[in-house]
């Protein structure tokens, strides 16, 4: 195999490998601008300038490819004094606005001049004055000023959105990103140029001026907005979310999000801490005490009507596997509930990237259970009428995501059904019923989701859920037990167990331990 030698390493390298790939792979940092993996490579900022032994001018290590027996030095006093006539280039005529720049704490400007620069600036002349808040378009705003021009935002545009809606104007020190006129950055995965701008230069509209980067946390988290299941990071500072951004996942997402998915964090951080009662004294759903609301719910159950077919359940799309694994199998086999209800949204826009018709996260994960536990599903007419005409009684519902939610609450509302909600946020539904249990949100839920390829994938808890919030399965299981059944899954292992146990396609999967990029199911 041909090798090349960087800083001393060997390392050996495949035809056509870029010396930054292969320094990259082997933790030798050199460090850019304009390059990234997944564009074209444009070698304008030359941050990446490296020393080849025999070549008489350094060469951007980003656009070089690797040859045998080549002989790189990223570290030598030429590279050095390179980077730093690079930054006092750049720094020329960009601002040193970091207190108020929304990049500041993940800007490689800043970040790099501490690393590989640090010298004073020796400009005496002002700064060339550009734009600072030019909108592109509904969640792009732009600062000239910042813009280093390394075209990373124009060369997304191009190569991955498929649609040429940036270009570069005018020329020199007066150069600016731009739309074309009359056409706004409209694109429906407009929002990577965010993350991609190596600066402040771009930044997003809704996240803007919200928080410094450095109070939230992050934590590894799948999108709930389709079955695509992208992998995101969830960035929170005290339970609010305030922005998905891209997890890299090559068989999912690579490196990107649309804007669609990554802005659906705000419908999240409105979630219910407390449970809700509603009866004849108390129209209104009421803040109660959540163990009398456990209590009502125990008593409505234990009505001789509370069973089939008086008794009706709906499970939405977004619940974890767990969550409907104790679900089903609580309504099987304790109240002998074999049809199944779906709360779901409706098809949305599906698109050649990303994006998929289907915006239920979990269809695929409960869909499998459901056929494996052998209970049927109950299509939404045969339930609308099956409340209309008041076979149904009691409804029993796991979560508030679905387009179908209001509809089914304003029938069973008429019909004076009884029904019991187990959600994470308030919702038609939890309006109507006669008790309303609170439960984690996803963010806040350790469970597996499985997309619409058979990617099983992890949920981990970013934050812990507020006031009476817990897992739906330990409010089931409790009432389960309260209701005189043995229902034996009292923590997310044994649940973990008795699916793999007994859902074929879970069999080889270990859920507790999936890798962060989730595993195809066999
Ligand atoms: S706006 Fe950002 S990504 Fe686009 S050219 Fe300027 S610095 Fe690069
Ligand atoms: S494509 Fe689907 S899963 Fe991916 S970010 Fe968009 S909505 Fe979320
Ligand atoms: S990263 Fe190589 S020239 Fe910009």
């Amino acid at each position: 195999m041909p090798y090349l030698t960087i800083d001393g390493e060997r390392i050996e390298f495949e035809k056509g490998e870029t010396i930054i790939r292969a320094a990259e792979r082997n933790n030798i940092e050199i460090p850019y601008y304009c390059w990234h993996p997944r564009l074209s490579v444009a070698a304008n900022c030359r941050m990446c300038l490296v020393e080849v032994e025999s070549c008489p001018k350094l060469v951007p290590a980003c656009q070089t490819e690797c040859q045998d027996g080549m002989i790189v030095n990223t570290k030598s006093q030429k590279v050095k004094a390179t980077q730093q006539a690079v930054h006092e280039f750049i720094l020329i005529n960009h601002p040193i606005d970091c207190p108020i720049c929304d990049q500041a704490g993940e800007c490689k400007l800043q970040d790099y001049y501490m690393q590989w620069d640090k010298t004073q600036s020796r400009m005496q002349d002002a700064k060339v004055n550009k734009p600072r808040h030019n909108r592109l378009g509904p969640y792009i705003i732009y600062n000239a000023e910042r813009c280093i021009m390394c075209t990373l935002c124009v060369r997304f545009m191009e190569e991955i959105a498929g649609m040429r809606q940036l270009g570069i104007f005018n020329r020199g020190d007066h150069s600016e990103i731009d739309i074309f006129s009359g056409q706004p950055l409209d694109h429906p995965y407009s929002l990577n140029t965010v993350d991609i701008c190596p600066v402040g230069a771009l930044t997003s509209t809704v996240f803007r001026f919200k928080q410094r980067v450095w109070n939230l946390k992050r934590s590894a988290s799948i999108c709930n907005h389709c079955a695509r299941g992208c992998n995101i990071y969830i960035d929170q500072r005290a339970g609010n979310i305030y922005r998905f951004i891209p997890r890299e996942n090559e068989a999912v997402n690579q490196s990107w999000l649309c804007d669609e998915g990554r802005l659906a964090y705000s419908q999240t951080n409105q979630r219910l801490a407390h449970a809700l009662i509603k009866s004849s004294s108390t129209p209104e759903p009421t803040v109660s005490d959540c163990n009398k609301a456990k209590q009502r719910a125990v008593d409505i159950l234990a009505k001789p009507n509370a069973v089939p077919p008086h008794l009706g359940a709906m499970l939405s799309l977004h619940a974890t596997c767990e969550e409907a694994y104790v679900f089903i199998r609580l309504l099987r086999d304790v109240f002998g509930v074999t049809k199944i209800a779906l709360l779901e949204y409706n098809l949305g826009t599906q698109d050649s990237f990303l994006r998929l018709a289907d915006k239920n996260p979990n269809r695929a994960g409960i869909m499998i259970i459901i056929k494996e536990l052998g209970v049927t599903i109950f299509d939404n007419n045969e339930l609308l009428n099956a409340i209309t005409n008041n076979s149904i009684k009691t409804l029993i519902v796991l979560g508030h995501e679905g387009d179908n939610a209001e509809v089914v609450a304003k029938t069973a509302a008429k019909a004076n059904t009884n029904i019991i909600h187990l959600t994470s946020a308030r919702g038609p539904l939890s309006e109507v019923a006669s008790v309303t249990l609170p439960i984690l949100a996803w963010p806040s839920l350790d469970g597996v989701w499985v997309n619409a390829d058979l990617r099983a994938q992890c949920l981990t808890p970013a934050f812990t859920g507020e006031g009476d919030s817990q897992p739906s399965y330990n409010w089931l299981i409790n009432i389960a037990t309260c209701l005189g059944a043995n229902f034996n899954l009292n923590s997310i292992e044994t649940i973990r167990d008795q699916i793999t146990q007994q859902i074929t396609a879970f069999a080889k999967i270990n859920l507790a331990n999936i890798p962060s990029v989730g595993v195809e199911l066999a």
